[in-house]
């Protein structure tokens, strides 16, 4: 298998060390500005693992709110294929305490829109004060339930991709850009 982190590699990249740099940064900032404008001080970071640990890291180190505590979930519905299952799976869930809170949850991309549907229902039914969904990327061609993120950091079209902590078959999760799986 080829090295996609070898950069003579043919792999196109989508987005760049760079441009992912400048979509962090300007999602942190509309975050920033909204809590500031809804007089929130304190947020609560929900972590979607795996695929969105390398943004949650970058997203948090660069939103200005006084108090941010983070939690990490688990959701899958992929197994070892680059086709939803539609059948969502989440894990450590239960043990979170958020009755009351500012919620952000923090995920990789929106596909069908299943993972984010069942987990903001989830997360709800713990009443939380607020809660928000910031995403990465998002495919809406593909979407089969009706779910809009309050974040984006950028709309891709109808391409699996991998790098910037997404995966196909647990690979590629470390690549510092994103590119199209071939
Ligand atoms: P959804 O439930 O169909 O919206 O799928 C969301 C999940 O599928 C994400 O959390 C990702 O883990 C995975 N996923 C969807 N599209 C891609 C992709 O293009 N590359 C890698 N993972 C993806
Ligand atoms: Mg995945």
């Amino acid at each position: 298998m080829r090295d996609m982190k070898d950069k003579n590699s043919k792999n196109k990249i989508l987005f760049s060390e760079t441009d992912i740099k400048d979509i962090v940064c300007r999602v942190a900032d509309e975050i920033s500005q909204d809590c500031k404008s809804m007089g929130i001080n304190s947020l609560n970071v929900i972590c979607v693992l795996k695929g969105a640990f390398v943004f949650a890291a970058d997203l948090v180190r660069q939103l200005e709110i006084p108090n941010i505590n983070i939690e990490f979930i688990s959701a899958s519905s992929y197994g070892s294929s680059d086709v939803s299952s539609g059948n969502v799976k989440l894990g450590c869930i239960d043990n979170l305490s958020i009755f009351g809170e500012n919620i952000l949850i923090v995920e990789d991309i929106i596909d069908t829109g299943n993972t984010l549907k069942k987990l903001t229902e989830q997360i709800k039914s713990f009443e939380p004060n607020t809660v928000r969904v910031c995403a990465m990327f998002d495919k809406p061609d593909r979407r089969s339930v009706d779910f809009d993120a309050d974040y984006v950091g950028s709309v891709i079209p109808d391409e699996f991709i991998v790098g910037y902590g997404l995966d196909y078959a647990e690979m590629y999760r470390d690549l510092p850009y994103v590119t199209v799986l071939k």
